[in-house]
């Protein structure tokens, strides 16, 4: 019986964190797509339910209490906020989440189902695997745990009443910023996720600043512009603050045009839930353009949002939704995992079924969107050589160097350690979160087709990591966690470029 299973559920229930969401409702009334009216249409079924299901466990009513606490301080008063409610939780009604014991080797009962899209894997490491199990599915992986002796505990009975209770989300009224200045940008929020909306907006505004350029590489399978933000070099630095003025021309030319010294790319959002890789994406292009000390040395190319229609997807539709939004011929399921197809050892690790969380797509390379991150990269590495590579995910703290293929050592591993320890001891510092620096294949799982393995294996580039964000329980991470995630990560990225390039920086 899987009831039978359960033990404390009540109290594990606490592990998952709350997370309370403010939203600007200016930028969404302005906003020009229709997601924002997605998400008003949506509103009012929700909102009944939500009142329904308010706190009837101990944990439930414990995590409200901090929930209204957080919501309080963030805007002020009371009537400053409203609540948004969307539909992103309905299609979770009946899913549950699992706790299950590890299983010795790499070809586990859990990754079988995996790969077959009948259950999902929510988590990295650790001595036990998290799972989201849709309804349809409860008894066949109760069925197959049971017959390998392999135990579990259900920490969650029903997904969408769970995120009803947890996940508040709010309006927040007011603006993020103006047009940026030479030595001045709005910042992105770092206490709410932002909308699809809101980062467009953002980044409309960072694009008036002198040492930006941001360019769209291509469209997503449903049309959305796909933003690489590119920070030049300061050409003069006062005090740590930016006031580099870039000529004219620099910027109207393209981005990798003007790209003459070494270069790092950063890649976010790949997985649309993964939305702490996105806000923490932004925060790092803020810091980099505020301060000198990574612009004045290096070209720095950020993708924040690599993923559109699938962030969109997380806030009108599923919340838990992880690949793009390809319609897949011949199939029910929707949806391509990005982080299985890029051509560099394809379909290890990976699945053929279009209902898997980590279907490959039908032929490497098949999406507009790993297409267009590519070229992109192809097309920067040829004018200043790609020297870090940062794929930015969730969760885990980890901060992981290929290959995901196989346990054999990539090219230059013992320096991709070295520089990955010396991450890991500068985010250590203020915040005291720990990151782990270990190998893809023998610290995770085995896995290819990802962006950090592609830029190993065929772009040849020295440094290259995937890093498991904040925290190490879940993807719904409270937004007050935002800003502390980012800041422990641009102290572990500066000190990084800083290692990388030593000789500019001591200029
Ligand atoms: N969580 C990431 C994923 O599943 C990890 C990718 C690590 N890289 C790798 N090549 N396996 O996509
Ligand atoms: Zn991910």
């Amino acid at each position: 019986m899987l009831m039978g299973s359960c033990l404390q559920c009540g109290s594990v229930t606490l592990m998952l964190l709350v997370t309370v969401i403010t939203v600007d409702a200016r930028t969404l009334a302005a906003s020009d797509t229709g997601a924002a009216s997605d998400i008003a249409a949506a509103s009012d079924t929700e909102a009944a339910s939500d009142t329904g299901a308010a706190g009837d466990t101990e944990a439930a009513s414990d995590t409200r209490a901090t929930s209204d606490t957080a919501a309080a301080s963030d805007t002020g008063a009371a009537s400053d906020t409203e609540q948004l409610p969307t539909n992103n939780y309905q299609y979770l009604d009946g899913h549950q989440v699992w706790r299950v014991e590890e299983e010795e080797g790499n070809t586990t009962i859990l990754q079988q189902l995996h790969v077959a899209g009948v259950l999902d894997v929510l988590d990295h490491s650790g001595p036990s695997r998290t799972i989201r199990v849709p309804p349809e599915s409860l008894s066949e992986v109760n069925y197959n745990l049971q017959n390998a002796g392999v135990h579990y505990l259900v920490l969650i009975h029903d997904l969408a009443t769970y995120l009803r209770d947890h996940e508040v989300i709010k309006l927040r009224r007011g603006n993020i910023g103006q047009t940026c200045t030479s030595s001045s940008c709005p910042a992105p929020l770092t206490d709410a996720y932002m909308t699809f909306e809101q980062i467009e907006w953002y980044l409309r505004h960072l694009a008036t600043h002198p040492r930006v350029e941001v360019t769209s590489i291509g469209k997503s399978v449903e049309g959305r512009n796909i933003w690489l933000v590119h920070i030049m070099p300061a050409t003069t630095c006062r005090g740590g603050r930016s006031a580099a003025v870039m000529p004219r021309h620099h910027q109207r030319q393209k981005h990798y045009r003007a790209a003459k010294a070494r270069s790092i790319w950063l890649e976010a959002g790949l997985h649309a839930r993964e939305w702490i890789s996105v806000s923490v994406a932004l925060q790092l292009i803020h810091n980099m353009v505020r301060e000198c000390s990574v612009g004045r040395a290096v070209h720095v190319y950020v993708v924040p949002m690599a993923n559109p229609d699938g962030y969109v997807y997380t806030w009108t539709h599923q919340r838990m939704w992880r690949k793009n939004r390809r319609r897949n011929h011949g199939s029910n399921c929707d949806g391509v995992d990005l982080n299985r197809n890029w051509d560099f050892q394809f379909g290890v690790g990976a699945s053929s079924s279009p209902c898997s969380e980590i279907y490959q797509g039908p032929s490497s390379f098949s999406e507009p969107e790993t297409q267009s991150l590519r070229d992109a990269m192809h097309q920067v590495n040829s004018v200043s050589k790609l020297m870090l590579v940062l794929a930015l995910h969730s969760y885990g703290q980890l901060l992981l160097y290929p290959f995901g293929h196989t346990t054999e050592p990539a090219p230059h591993t013992p320096a991709m350690r070295r520089l990955g320890n010396i991450f890991a001891q500068h985010a250590k510092v203020g915040s005291g979160t720990v990151y782990d620096v270990m190998n893809s294949a023998t610290g995770l799982y085995f896995s290819s087709g990802s962006t950090d393995d592609w830029a190993k294996g065929v772009l040849n580039t020295k440094f290259v990591y995937t890093l498991e964000l904040r925290n190490k329980v879940t993807f719904l991470l409270n937004a007050d966690q935002i800003f502390p995630t980012g800041q422990e990560v641009w102290d572990g990225l500066r000190a990084m470029i800083e290692a990388l390039t030593p000789e500019k920086l001591s200029e």
